[in-house]
This record gives C-alpha cells, sequence and structure tokens, in this order.
C-alpha cells in the first residue's frame, strides 16, 4: 500500500523533456513504495494557455497565439506518443492536426520502430465532423472515439481505420476502461492535445500523469472562454494536486512541467 504520494515512472517524465528546454527547477517527490504499474497508458496532455488561462479566444476558434517554440515543443512531446487523443471541438477549430515534421524526431520514431504519426483519435459524441476538413487528408492514422449514433454516418466511409464505439457507463464514456482497451491494443504513451472538456473529462477520471502548460504573454478573457480544464470543476477539497517537475522560460513563454500527486489511503 503506497502511504505517500508517487508519480508515474520517472523515466518516462524524463523521456518526454524536450531538448529544447533545459530545467530551471525540479522537485521530485519521495518514494516510500515502488512505483506501482498501472494497466493502462501513461497519459500527458499538452496545451497552451494565455497569461490569465485561457486556451483560445473568446470566437473559440483555432488557438494560434503560441510561439514557434511552443509548436517544437508540441512536436517533440508528440514524438514520444503512440496515439494523441483531442475533442471534436479542437478539430472543427483547426481543420487540422499537428503533425510531427522535424527529421530527427521522425528518425527517432523509425528506430524505435513506431510510426511517423502517432494515431490520432477524435473523440466526438456526435460524430458530426466536417468530412471535407484537410484533418482527413493528413498523412496520420485516424481513429474515432464516439457513441453507437456517431459512428453512424461514418460506417460506410473510409475516412477514420478503426470508428470505435467507446464503452460507456451512466451514458457517458467511461474512460477508465477506454484507456485500459488502448493498453492492451500496445498504446503505452497517450498525449491528450486538448480542449478543455476532454481534458476536464480525463481530469475526473484521474487519467492525467503529467500536465505540460505553456504561459503565454496575452490576456484573452470572456467568462465562456475555454480552459486547459472545463467541465463541472472541483471543490478546493477534492483539486486534483500536482508537483511542479520542471520549469523553464523562453523569451516571453513558461514552460511548466507537472506530475500528477496521488495519494493513496
Ligand atoms: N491552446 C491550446 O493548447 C489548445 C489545445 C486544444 C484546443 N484548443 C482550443 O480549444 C477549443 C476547443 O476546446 P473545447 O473545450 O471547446 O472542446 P474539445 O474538448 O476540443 O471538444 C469538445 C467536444 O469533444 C467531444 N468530447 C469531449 N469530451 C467528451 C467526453 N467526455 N465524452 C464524449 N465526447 C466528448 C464532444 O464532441 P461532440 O460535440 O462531437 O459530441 C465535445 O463537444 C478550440 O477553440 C481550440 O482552438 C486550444
Amino acid at each position: 500500500m503506497l502511504r505517500f504520494a508517487y508519480l508515474s515512472a520517472l523515466w518516462r517524465l524524463e523521456q518526454s523533456a524536450p531538448p529544447l528546454l533545459h530545467r530551471c527547477s525540479t522537485v521530485a517527490i519521495q518514494l516510500s513504495s515502488p512505483v506501482v504499474a498501472v494497466p493502462r497508458p501513461h497519459i500527458t496532455t499538452i496545451l497552451a494557455m494565455s497569461a490569465d488561462g485561457k486556451i483560445t479566444d473568446a470566437r473559440h476558434g483555432a488557438a494560434r497565439f503560441p510561439s514557434a517554440a511552443d509548436g517544437r515543443h508540441l512536436e517533440q512531446c508528440l514524438s514520444t506518443a503512440d496515439a494523441t487523443l483531442f475533442g471534436a471541438n479542437t478539430l472543427r477549430a483547426y481543420g487540422t492536426t499537428a503533425l510531427i515534421t522535424n527529421p530527427a524526431l521522425l528518425e527517432q520514431r523509425r528506430q524505435q520502430n513506431r510510426s511517423p504519426q502517432p494515431t490520432h483519435i477524435v473523440c466526438s459524441r456526435s460524430g458530426q465532423l466536417e468530412p471535407t476538413s484537410r484533418f482527413f487528408s493528413q498523412p496520420v492514422p485516424r481513429w474515432l472515439l464516439t457513441t453507437p449514433a456517431g459512428a453512424a454516418p461514418w460506417a460506410a466511409s473510409r475516412s477514420f481505420e478503426r470508428v470505435w464505439t467507446a464503452p460507456a457507463r451512466d451514458g457517458n464514456f467511461d474512460w477508465a476502461a477506454i484507456v485500459t482497451e488502448l493498453k492492451t491494443l500496445g498504446f503505452q504513451h497517450l498525449v491528450v492535445m486538448g480542449g478543455g472538456q476532454l481534458v476536464a473529462a480525463l481530469v475526473a477520471a484521474d487519467l492525467i500523469d503529467e500536465l505540460w502548460l505553456t504561459v503565454c504573454p496575452l490576456i484573452i478573457g470572456g467568462h465562456r472562454t475555454p480552459t486547459p480544464c472545463d467541465g463541472e470543476g472541483f471543490a478546493l477539497a477534492q483539486a486534483p494536486a500536482l508537483t511542479l517537475i520542471s520549469c523553464q522560460t523562453i523569451d516571453n513563454e513558461v514552460f511548466l512541467k507537472y506530475g500528477r500527486q496521488r495519494v493513496s489511503a
């Protein structure tokens, strides 16, 4: 039984540290017991937000405010992933997904016997996605995670390699079952690219192991503007605790890496 907090395998945290970032501070949690192997993928979330904590603008458009350095940071993180998961609104906002294009990262994946791009899994209850969006011609393996109703329009289509009807509980996606199934399918590391609704569901299920947040130098505002974690929110006493793993400043942006701090009774 664990008596103190633990982080998921620390070597994995190291593995995903981008080389462009030099750590300026590191906090490691003392372990009183060995790290427990979890029967699910290691899950990293990566987001950029404004100084006031918004991940897009008040119109919910594509979040094009982070710098090129943040783009490289995202690409580095993606290069460690077997699959990446994102919400339907994120796809609706961009019409595309993020690709690994850096030759060194592609070569690294080749040497690791990984596909050039991770599997891109769109999460959509409704299945209502624009079939002509550029996403469907990007060179990535595409899956749709959806409901039976959401799957119906895609049944005769070859747009997705897999249209996956999500295990559900009480009418909602059963995230614990979903990620466990991903592990059995061989996905060891999952990178979640947002947005705030999807991240909220995963946080509520306590499935996020580490969180990369880039703080960008602007104020967006708006009481309905998405944040890194939306949903119903938590009372302070139940708010999931994090530990700061590293932080780095590049020009006007701050790159923060947090680990989920879990305490078992
Ligand atoms: N700054 C950044 O790093 C960053 C990163 C990503 C996105 N963004 C921005 O964030 C905005 C989108 O964020 P968002 O919070 O509005 O939406 P989101 O999480 O991207 O997508 C929400 C949609 O995804 C599906 N979904 C999410 N969670 C679900 C769950 N638990 N069960 C079933 N379906 C689920 C639903 O699709 P259906 O409606 O189809 O049922 C839902 O309406 C965009 O404007 C984008 O530009 C910013």
